[in-house]
C-alpha cells in the first residue's frame, strides 16, 4: 500500500527536476502518451475538466492548449509541484487530497489523471471518488505505466529496477523516488484488472489502449 506522506515528500523533493527527468527517462515518450490522451479528451468536448494529481501541470496544460473553451482545474496535494504548474501557466489549481475532493457530487464533465492513480493509497476508493464528482454521462481517462506482456516483460523489469533508479539518481539526486517508481508499477493493476476495478467503482464501458508495447496504457470509462 502506498504511503501518502512518503509520496507527498518524494514529489516535494523532486518537483524542480520532475519535468526534465520525466522526458529524459521516457526518451520523450511521455509527451506522445499525453498527446494521445489529449486527442481522446478532445472528442468528449468537456466544459469542465478536472485533472487530478496534476503535478507540474503537463496534461492539464496540453488539454487547455487543445481545448481553449474547456475550463481546466488542476488538483494536487503537493504545493511545490503546483507552484511549478502555475509558473508554467496553469491558472486554475487547487491543493487537495485526491481521495477526498472538496467538490459537490456531479461537478465535472471529464476527469483525467496521468501517472497519478498508481500513487494513491487505494485504487478502488479513488475511482469511486472520481465517479462521485463526475456528472452523469461524464468521462474518465487514466494514463499510467504498466508492465508489458510477453518477451518484453523481463528486460523491461530489468530496466525498471536496475537501470532506471541509477539514471534517475543522477538526474534528480533522489534514489528513493525512482526505486519507488518500479515498485509502484509492479503493484499497479493493468489491462483487464484495471477494467474490472473501473466496473467495480460503478463506471461503464471501460476501454484499454496499450502504448509503446504495453509499458504505458490509457484507460477510459464513462459514468
Ligand atoms: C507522477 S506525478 C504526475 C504529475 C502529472 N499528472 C504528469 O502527468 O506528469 C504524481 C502526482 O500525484 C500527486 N499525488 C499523489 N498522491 C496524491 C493525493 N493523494 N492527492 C493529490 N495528489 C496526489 C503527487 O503530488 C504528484 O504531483
Amino acid at each position: 500500500m502506498v504511503d501518502p506522506q512518503f509520496v507527498h515528500d518524494t514529489f516535494s523533493a523532486i518537483a524542480s527536476r520532475y519535468v526534465a527527468a520525466n522526458h529524459i527517462l521516457s526518451l520523450g515518450a511521455d509527451i506522445l502518451w499525453r498527446s494521445r490522451a489529449v486527442q481522446i479528451v478532445a472528442d468528449w468536448h468537456p466544459s469542465d475538466l478536472l485533472d487530478v494529481a496534476t503535478g507540474t501541470g503537463d496534461l492539464a496544460l496540453d488539454i487547455r492548449r487543445e481545448l481553449p473553451e474547456t475550463h481546466v482545474l488542476g488538483l494536487d496535494f503537493c504545493e511545490p509541484m503546483l507552484a511549478i504548474a502555475r509558473r508554467r501557466g496553469l491558472t486554475h489549481t487547487l491543493r487537495a487530497d485526491a481521495m477526498h475532493m472538496p467538490f459537490a457530487d456531479a461537478s465535472f464533465d471529464a476527469l483525467t489523471i496521468a501517472f497519478g492513480l498508481r500513487n494513491l493509497p487505494n485504487y478502488a476508493e479513488a475511482l469511486r471518488e472520481f465517479k462521485r464528482v463526475l456528472k452523469s454521462g461524464g468521462h474518465l481517462l487514466v494514463l499510467d505505466f504498466s508492465l508489458p506482456d510477453g518477451i518484453a516483460r523481463e528486460p523491461y523489469r530489468l530496466y525498471l529496477h536496475h537501470i532506471l533508479p541509477h539514471l534517475a539518481t543522477l538526474l534528480t539526486g533522489k534514489r528513493t523516488a525512482y526505486a519507488y517508481l518500479g515498485q509502484s508499477i509492479e503493484q499497479f493493476p493493468s489491462g483487464e484488472a484495471m477494467l474490472a476495478l473501473m466496473r467495480g467503482a460503478g463506471f461503464i464501458c471501460p476501454t484499454h489502449l496499450p502504448l509503446c508495447g504495453g509499458i504505458a496504457a490509457i484507460y477510459t470509462a464513462e459514468v
